[in-house]
């Protein structure tokens, strides 16, 4: 079999199995076996550079966007959909829609679970992915195509999809379980955790580094398929409702599996999502066809509470009249079809006293205060204490010590105090003003003027202590176990421990003198401390507590400079370089070790013994005939889109930057090229037309 031959099977092979996960929830391999054949397929992409082709599951994490954000029109208009909050609300749509339709018979709906996410709009062209797009106002999103790319759950070519052009459209979310994990690296970061999973989302879409986004976790449902184009690329004539253009007719292209529509189709919403099952899009597998709106209700009732089980966020239910053809006889208001509403479940809240205010000082010296409260259940679960964000948001609330306060499970995992009841707040209240000092340390707490967070800069601050040694000896750290915060907590207490370095001078008798330490437990604890010694260099990397660094960023940066030294020597521009590093990380590991006194730590770990020096291992990549070579893109190229062209640039080492200077080796010129040809021309930089381009990544030169 041939290199390529083997490719193509396994890019068939990997494809399936993404299928079997993510539409059919049927995986029929183990993660590790599925690594395995992408690990292979990544190997010989790297041996035949030349057989890299953009719909190939290896290239989901494609090159950056250069300058950011690019506005797109939608061709029809991304609506919203009306709300409904309860019964009355919902017979009252029902009414609506029969007398719209001249209230004959019982219409036929479609319940669907409402998605905490964000709306996407994917556009395929003879099955392939070449576009995403954010609701943005729903006339005008965002071309989010790069980050789109690195979710899974969204096909990069379509199985037996339509010939020409369809657009897709559903909904991008976090599942429960990524969500808490990004959170939780947000707290461990000290960075400010998002409130729900669609902010997640949403924050997520929009960030500038689709190695970032690729990490998340998020995933997809699609629910809509909008329009077709034909085959000889004519647009569809604007359509006065969502999706009837399915009906265009396109010629079968022979050789292909595609097909055209026949308007029998796609007559009604549930073929649609039969469909695009059948074209390997995700679809969200609880919908249910109902006959009028009792049954809506029940439904609707059943997800109540059964929905706190499902792996992902739902906030309520979509009733979607099934009929395409009647939904185009109701039509839409300006904001929203009069064929849908989305029936909303009432936030998880409840009432309780707010006893008092604290503040908690975290690992950087971040200062946030947070809700002790009465002990009250929510969604489940007792909450005794809650988030307040910062102090800002706590005073436009004007949330006080003595109030009685709304909390809320938002997103169901971080409870939140919403507001005060005023008509229960005690006669002597008080605002709450934030303390000026630290709670712990005493010293003034500052806060830089284009943050929003306080800060105690007392770097020996003992709570700061004990938050960077509870993080420093944590699993994914240095993962010294029996060194739990309330040892931590003596330690730092009684002066045996000033920073992480100490740890490794602890003797056995002083243990011993701990409280609840006997001589056994001291002696398993010095042994563990002797063996995170020799722990792998990226946990000792991870430990630091360098921000921005997570895991994954230790291992990556372990596995590229091999030791400690290496990182701490390595200028900005070389931790930049490394793939998977972005320039905030790298600055920020800069600017870590320009630091005196983070050098002697390092240096004072390195003395106690604990190991620096690991092994270099690198990713399996190509060769690299361009490194050193860095290139611009100017204009529209034909065979591929900007980012694509970027990321095959880089995959052969080259380098992809947004403005043309001296440096820049080559400019490389598409249809209508912008000021930067003239500025290249000024500067003597040569171009390369998209021809030349592509022999240049075929590497015919
Ligand atoms: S249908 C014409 N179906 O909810 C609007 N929307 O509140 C077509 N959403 O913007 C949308 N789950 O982002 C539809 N199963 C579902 C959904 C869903 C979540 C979102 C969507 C929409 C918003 C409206």
């Amino acid at each position: 079999m041939t290199a390529a031959d083997r490719i193509e099977r396994l890019r068939q092979e990997i494809r399936r199995h993404e299928e079997l996960y993510y539409v059919h929830a049927q995986p029929e391999i183990a993660d590790v076996e599925f690594d395995a054949l992408m690990n292979e397929l990544r190997v010989l992409e790297a041996e035949h550079p030349e057989l890299v082709t953009p719909d190939s599951p290896t290239q989901r994490v494609g090159g950056r966007p250069a300058e950011g954000f690019v506005t797109v029109v939608h061709a029809v208009p991304m609506l919203s959909l009306d709300n409904s909050y309860d019964e009355g609300d919902l017979r009252a749509f029902d009414e609506r829609v029969r007398k719209g339709l001249g209230g004959a018979s019982t219409p036929s709906y479609v319940c669907e679970l409402k998605i905490d996410g964000l709306s996407i709009s994917l556009t395929y062209d003879h099955g392939k992915l070449v576009r995403g797009a954010t609701r943005g106002d729903g006339v005008r999103g965002e071309d989010v195509t790069f980050n789109v790319r690195t979710i899974r759950a969204i096909p990069l070519t379509l199985k037996h999809g339509p010939t020409g052009r369809v657009e897709i459209r559903g909904e991008v979310y976090f599942p429960r379980k990524a969500f808490e994990r990004l959170n939780a690296e947000r707290e461990e970061q000290e960075e400010p955790l998002f409130a729900n999973p669609r902010n997640a989302a949403a924050g997520t879409m929009r960030t500038l580094d689709p190695t970032q986004v690729s990490k998340r976790g998020l995933s997809a449902w699609l629910y809509q398929v909008v329009r077709v184009r034909d085959d000889a690329g004519a647009e569809a004539p604007a359509l006065r409702t969502e999706a009837p253009a399915l009906r265009t007719h396109a010629p079968v292209r022979e050789g292909t599996d595609r097909r055209d529509f026949s308007p029998g189709d796609m007559a009604t919403h549930t073929a649609m999502l039969r469909a695009l099952k059948e074209w390997g899009c995700p679809v969200e597998p609880h919908w249910h066809e109902v006959d009028g709106i009792d049954d809506v209700l029940a439904f609707c009732e059943t997800w109540r509470e059964k929905r706190h089980s499902l792996p992902f966020e739902t906030d309520g239910v979509v009733v979607k009249l099934n009929d395409l053809a009647l939904r185009d006889r109701l039509g839409t208001t300006s904001k929203f079809p009069r064929w849908a509403t989305a029936f909303k479940y009432p936030a998880q809240q409840a009432t309780t006293l707010l006893k008092q205010i604290e503040v908690n000082i975290g690992r950087t010296g971040a200062a946030t205060p947070y809700a002790v409260l009465e002990p009250v259940q929510v969604a489940g679960s007792t909450i005794s204490l809650a988030t307040l964000h910062n102090p800002e948001d706590l005073a436009r609330k004007d949330i006080r010590e003595g109030d009685t306060v709304i909390v809320e499970k938002a997103g169901d995992v971080i409870p939140r105090v919403v507001g005060p009841v005023l008509a229960k707040r005690p006669h002597h209240s008080r605002p709450w003003v934030m303390p000026t000092h630290c709670p712990v340390c005493h010293s003034r707490l500052h806060k830089a003027e284009d943050e929003v967070v306080w800060r105690c800069e007392n770097s020996s601050c003992p709570a700061r202590l004990m938050r960077s040694l509870d993080h420093f000896v944590s699993r994914g750290a240095m993962n010294i176990e029996g060194l739990g915060e309330v040892l931590i907590r003596q330690l730092v207490e009684k002066g045996l421990v000033k920073d992480a370095a100490d740890i490794y001078h602890l003797t056995a008798e002083t243990l011993e003198d701990l409280e609840r330490m006997g001589k056994k437990s001291a002696a398993k604890l010095m042994g563990q401390i002797e063996r995170s010694k020799a722990n792998e260099v990226w946990r000792l990397l991870n430990a630091l507590g360098i921000r921005h660094v997570g895991e994954r960023g230790a291992q990556v940066l372990a596995d590229h400079f091999g030791s400690v030294e290496a990182i701490e020597a390595a200028p900005v521009e070389e931790l930049q370089e490394v793939h998977e590093v972005g320039p905030v990380m790298a600055a920020s590991v800069r600017s870590w070790f320009d630091e005196p006194r983070n050098r002697r730590l390092v240096e004072r770990l390195r003395e106690a013994g604990v190991r620096t020096v690991g092994e270099r291992k690198s990713t399996p990549r190509g060769p690299q005939p361009l490194a050193g070579k860095s290139f611009v893109i100017t204009g529209t190229l034909d065979s591929m889109s900007r980012e694509d062209a970027a990321a095959r640039l880089e995959a052969l080492g080259g380098k992809v930057t947004g403005s043309v200077s001296r440096k820049t080796s080559y400019l490389i010129v598409g249809a209508e090229p912008g000021s930067k040809l003239e500025k290249a021309r000024a500067l003597g930089v040569p171009t390369l037309e998209e021809a030349e381009f592509l022999g240049l990544i075929m590497g015919e030169s």
